[in-house]
């Protein structure tokens, strides 16, 4: 028996020293070790032997079974390597990485994220209204009669159930005033959609941030510091901004904004970047008769009124000469803001 395992060990040590992969390996390990194995059959026979030799054998089939087990834990580390060597092969590990370039939030999320924390840290709270809008909240209760040009079919999306685009972000202004009480102190950025002419300066579907302050007290001085505070927090304290007497229907006295722009090769010029005014008195009494009571008294209260344009604030803020780059999703160019 002594005979039979010695052989039985060299002949294990061979076929695995022959094998060449992990399959003949393991049939290797089936073969000698596994249940059916020469090695097990081996040990089986162990029962016909007396009570002396049998504790000599046991001894003899342990040390061949080990012999073998870690015969093939070395050629299983062996063969492994020999894989990972292989699939390397060809390979220049000494050049460099491809780096991934890392992301980072659009321009426009990005003043938008400023604007709104600067706004905020001055007491204004966000509110949000539809963007497909009712004519009544878009321009009715906004003081805006039938005959106005904003409202022309021609240049106003409209639906067939005569819902519309939102043309501003003003109709929050409403919807706000239908639900809370003064003091209000409210921004609302989102969409506003016009069929106006793309231009480096226009886009048909643009970003606005709107702006309430409706209280017992509120002068036109409290509008031109809060916005002027606002623009110099945005853009430094050397931003050169004007106020210039304009008309709204829903505020009186009303001023638009312009900025301006420094872009890259072009003479530096004023871009209009937002409206405002003192909340029209007509807008709080319109605002009486749909709430039913008198909590917007045009006796009692003021307000001031804002809509910023979000994509202008952008071209302002890193001297952007096309209002169009902010749209094409060109990576060239957002890759300068990453
Ligand atoms: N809603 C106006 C626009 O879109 C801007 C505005 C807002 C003007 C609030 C005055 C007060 O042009």
């Amino acid at each position: 028996m002594k005979q039979e395992i010695e052989t039985i060990q060299s002949d294990a040590l061979a076929a695995i020293a022959a094998a060449s992969d992990e399959k003949t390996l393991d049939d290797a390990r089936v073969a000698f070790l596994g249940k059916k194995g020469r090695l097990t059959a081996a040990a089986a026979g162990m029962r016909h032997l007396s009570s002396e030799e049998k504790p000599v054998m046991g001894q003899l089939l342990n040390v061949a079974r080990q012999a073998i087990t870690s015969a093939i834990e070395e050629k299983q580390t062996a063969l492994s390597e020999l894989a990972d060597q292989k699939s390397v092969e060809g390979i220049d590990l000494t050049l460099p990485g491809r780096a991934l370039s890392g992301g980072g939030l659009h321009p426009l999320t990005q003043v938008k994220d400023d604007a709104i924390q600067t706004l905020r840290r001055m007491g204004f709270a966000l509110a949000d209204g539809p963007e497909i809008e009712t004519e009544f909240h878009c321009f009715d209760a906004l003081n805006t009669p039938a005959d106005h040009p904003a409202r022309n079919e021609k240049d106003t999306f409209y639906f067939d159930s005569g819902k519309l685009l939102r043309t501003h972000t003003s109709s929050v202004q409403i919807r706000t005033m239908e639900k809370a009480a003064p003091p209000v102190r409210i921004i609302a950025p989102g969409s506003a959609y016009r069929r106006d002419e793309i231009d480096a300066t226009h886009l048909s579907v643009f970003n606005q941030l709107e702006g309430l302050y409706v209280d017992t007290d509120v002068k036109l001085s409290d509008l031109k510091g809060t916005l002027e505070f606002f623009l110099r927090s945005m853009f430094g304290d050397d931003t050169e901004v004007r106020f210039r007497p304009h008309f709204f229907p829903f505020t009186e006295p009303s001023f638009e904004i312009d900025i301006k722009l420094h872009a890259k090769g072009q003479e530096p010029k004023w871009i209009e970047i937002a409206g405002c005014g003192m909340v029209d008195p007509a807008v709080f009494a319109s605002l009486c008769e749909t709430r039913g009571d008198d909590v917007f008294d045009p006796d009692k209260v003021t307000g001031f009124a804002f809509g910023m344009g979000i994509d202008r604030l952008a071209m302002i803020k890193w001297g952007i000469k096309d209002i169009r780059l902010l749209i094409e999703n060109d990576v060239r160019f957002l890759q300068q803001f990453a």
